[in-house]
């Protein structure tokens, strides 16, 4: 194998040993099977090449100091893919199923983890697609789950550095009764234009306001959002986001360290009022963010005005990645460890 350079990795694809697939026939899911081909062949009137019946996940293993390896709330990621594939009408993958892909993927390719303290760590695919042939709109009766492992660095280039945003109003990633609190991948077509276009004008991602009345923060394109008010912890409440596992965590996180935590509506004008602000999720933990520009009106707003993360944000962060990496109890019982 080449040289993989740890330190330099960016969050992006590289070729490792093995993935794993299962079919769902006949009404039954079949056992895992391991492949080392990165292809496969795909009925050309599968439902989730046609009508994006497809669902997906992502998590992360982490080499520890100790030598082990850790996943993190992979239950969740279960849970969360069964829900996406309710409300898609897909095939649920039983969770040992899901338990077993992703535990088999990690172990064949252990090789592929990045090693401790480079700062990058092994990131876990899990793909679900209406395989079965339909020409009319309806759900395939036949499924296939993948999952495939890449070692990834940063999501953002800037990594724990504070980002700027950009606030889409002429965008929409997800319709106020449609599928954003999935994982699906329309949602990603959707947000495609306005986070490129996003980048082009030098920001890390677009922010998405609420589809209906445009007047509340819904999340950034592939993160939710957060922000500091004191001793309080605020995240936006809404049907259109994903629930974010890392949220979920920084919730109790914050709530451990006696913080007050607020989930609700968040106006946008209340960014004015916020301390500290950062976009979450598995790829990148924690995005400070230092400046949101409303790109309709150019209202900017700004924080980490030292050219740093904020305190609190910079305390959750460590915690969090502490814990994922073993530096830290698992006081709340998240990880699990790869034999
Ligand atoms: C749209 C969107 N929101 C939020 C998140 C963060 O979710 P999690 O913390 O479970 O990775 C992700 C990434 O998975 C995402 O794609």
């Amino acid at each position: 194998m080449e040289e993989i350079e740890w330190g330099k990795l960016p969050f992006g694809y590289l070729k490792t040993d093995f993935n794993i697939r299962a079919y769902y026939r006949e009404g039954e899911w079949s056992k895992i099977e391991i492949s080392d081909s990165e292809f496969m062949p795909v009925h050309i009137a599968a439902t989730g090449l046609h009508y994006g019946q497809e669902a997906f996940e992502g998590l992360k293993a982490y080499m520890g100091k100790d030598g082990k390896i850790r996943l993190f709330r992979w239950e969740e990621n279960a849970k969360r893919m069964q829900n996406s594939a309710r409300g898609l009408l897909m095939a649920v993958p039983p969770a040992e199923l899901f338990e077993e892909a992703i535990l088999t993927a990690v172990r064949l390719n252990k090789r592929f983890i990045p090693p401790y303290g480079t700062g990058a760590s092994l990131y876990i695919r899990p793909l679900l697609f209406g395989s079965g042939a339909r020409v009319g709109v309806s759900p395939a009766d036949e499924y296939m789950l993948l999952v495939f492992v890449t070692p990834v660095g940063p999501y953002f280039k800037e990594g724990f550095n504070p980002v700027s945003i950009q606030i889409a109003r002429d965008a929409d990633r997800a319709a106020p009764m449609g599928t954003g609190r999935y994982k699906v991948g329309g949602n990603y077509a959707a947000s495609l234009a306005s986070g490129v276009r996003a980048h082009h004008e030098g920001f890390a991602s677009a922010l998405y306001l609420d589809a209906k009345e445009k007047k509340y923060i819904d999340e950034a394109g592939p993160a939710n959002f957060f922000a500091i008010k004191g001793n309080t912890y605020v995240t936006p409440k809404s049907d259109t986001i994903l629930p974010s596992i890392t949220n979920k965590s920084l919730m109790q996180l914050a709530e451990s360290i006696g913080m007050k935590v607020e989930q609700r509506q968040v106006p946008v004008a209340e960014l004015a009022e916020f301390d500290e602000v950062g976009a979450c999720g598995t790829a990148a933990v924690i995005s400070p963010i230092k400046r949101i520009t409303d790109r309709d009106n150019g209202h900017e707003y700004l924080y980490c005005k030292d050219g740093k993360a904020g305190a609190v944000s910079t305390k959750l962060y460590k915690l969090l990645l502490g814990i994922q990496y073993g530096d830290e109890p698992d006081n709340f019982g998240w990880i699990t460890i790869v034999e």
